[in-house]
């Protein structure tokens, strides 16, 4: 097939790996027949006009004064966090996220608010007609002034009518709705997408505009289409949550100025996404204490201490291989931890059916919560709650030990805070006091022993207390 002088690739669209030749597996993330061959365009194709020559050449680093890196601070102090203290100019954020989850609703919601502060924005929306946005808009009471909406998917009119415009923020919704003419595949390709985000980089940059892109994930929770463009863009930030739960977290999974370690926490209500004071408590809102399976675990969020509520089923299986489930906690952890249960302390977990999940649609990957799973998985299975107003923290090792966890003072904290009485806490990390902050700590050196705690408070109820209704209530913290 004649091609263009330019230089061909073909690239996986799964990874967006590059080969120069054609591969019938991709050799970086394993994909079959994912490679198509992608023309990369004249090789010294001329730069866009907006790229000012001399602008790039090199500059003293002494010389640079930081001025031109004035954030654009956002009215949502939970986007600020996440974004590192605002948006910096000239930076390209994708906000990604399953279907549903709110990122268009977001994205106005940020636009509306940049507007309202004096500054003219670019809404772009490939996905939604004019109508369609200004519903949004009505819905969420924003009445649209200096925000303009463009409803187009060509890059290059997009940016055409940029220059026109200068906006102070720009709102791309989506990137895999966008096009270049001058690559052949479809819109949402690897090559496409890539083009796009590059071309978009390219004006952002020149002009020192701020563009923020939406992007959809996949099932297994990538950002649809090539993971280059997680490398082509300054910052990642993830909008997750259950879309049963109204409480959404913003998760920075990359971010060039600043650190991914926070953690942003939305609602979602009738009039779209407004921020969470007290996000231990908004995650609690349905607990009950005394709950069969329900455990309490200081869980951080980046630097934020949060409290989640893990809740462990257990049934007996009529599978020959019974099945085990976790939502928000990670599927390998819970089967060490079911594991650990059955051969280290005897737990015949071996028949059951296994559910775990946590509430308010968060997500756990620290194995800091893996005692708390484990306290959880028992207490469904022996049918006995946990001792009231306790939480739990340990990780948990092969042998069944308890392993000491990061930063276990600010989760105590945290616990108090919630009024919480007593937490159990690994023991090589307790030094000597036995509370701390008025919380009183339960050292617990194995799994077993955790258990036996577990245990000793149904022997104490006596052979015919009955556990129902025992020790259901709201939060301690509310005195109730
Ligand atoms: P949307 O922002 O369209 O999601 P995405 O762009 O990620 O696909 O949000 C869609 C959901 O949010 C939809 O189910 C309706 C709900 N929603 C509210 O609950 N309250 C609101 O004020 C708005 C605008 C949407
Ligand atoms: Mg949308």
């Amino acid at each position: 097939m004649p091609k263009a002088k330019g230089k061909v690739v073909f690239v996986c669209q799964q990874c967006g790996n590059e080969s120069p030749r054609w591969q019938g597996r991709c050799s970086y993330c394993g994909e079959w027949n994912s490679y198509v061959e992608v023309d990369q365009g004249p090789a010294s194709s001329p730069r866009s006009a907006w790229l000012e020559p001399g602008r790039e050449g090199p500059q003293e680093l002494a010389k640079i004064t930081l001025d031109e890196y004035n954030r654009l601070r956002l009215p949502f102090d939970e986007v600020n966090r996440v974004l590192g203290g605002g948006i910096v100019p000239g930076s390209l954020v994708l906000v990604a996220g399953e279907p549903g989850i709110g990122k268009s609703t977001l994205l106005l919601q940020i636009a509306a608010a940049v507007a309202q502060g004096g500054g003219k924005v670019s809404y772009v929306s490939g996905e939604e007609s004019a109508a369609q946005v200004k519903m949004r808009a009505v819905r969420l009471d924003i009445s649209g002034e200096g925000l303009y909406f463009l409803g187009a998917t060509g890059v290059d009119e997009i940016l055409n009518y940029l220059e026109d415009q200068r906006p102070v923020l720009v709102v791309v919704d989506s990137i895999q709705t966008l096009y270049a003419e001058e690559v052949p595949s479809g819109a949402g390709s690897v090559g496409q997408v890539r083009e796009c985000a590059r071309r978009l980089t390219q004006w952002a940059k020149a002009r020192g505009t701020p563009v923020i892109l939406a992007g959809h994930v996949t099932k297994g929770g990538d950002v649809a289409g090539p993971r280059v463009l997680e490398h082509m863009v300054d910052v990642v930030l993830y909008l997750e949550g259950d879309t049963i739960s109204s409480l959404r977290l913003l998760r920075g999974s990359k971010n060039r100025f600043g650190s991914t370690n926070e953690v942003g926490v939305l609602e979602m209500g009738e009039r779209g996404l407004a921020e969470v004071d007290d996000p231990s408590r908004a995650f609690l809102s349905e607990y009950r204490e005394g709950a069969v399976g329900s455990v309490i675990i200081p869980t951080l969020e980046g630097s934020r201490p949060l409290l989640a509520e893990v809740q462990a089923l257990t049934s007996h299986s009529v599978l020959p291989t019974p099945r085990r489930v976790a939502n928000g906690v990670d599927f390998s952890r819970l089967l060490l931890i079911s594991a650990v249960l059955t051969q280290r302390a005897r737990l015949p977990l071996g028949n059951q059916d296994i559910v775990v999940s946590v509430a308010g649609g968060l997500r756990i990957g620290e194995p800091a919560a893996d005692l708390g799973i484990a306290l959880a998985m028992a207490s469904s299975l022996r049918c006995v709650p946990l001792e009231s107003s306790t939480a739990v923290v340990g990780e948990v090792g092969l042998s069944g030990e308890v392993r000491q966890v990061p930063q276990l003072e600010r989760r105590i904290g945290e616990v108090a805070r919630l009024g919480f009485r007593r937490c159990l806490v690994p023991a090589s990390s307790q030094k000597g006091s036995s509370s701390q902050q008025g919380v009183g700590l339960v050292p617990v050196s194995t799994v077993t022993q955790a258990l036996t705690l577990l245990a000793s408070k149904a022997r104490g109820r006596g052979a015919n207390s009955s556990v129902r209704g025992h020790e259901i209530g709201a939060l301690p913290g509310d005195g109730k």
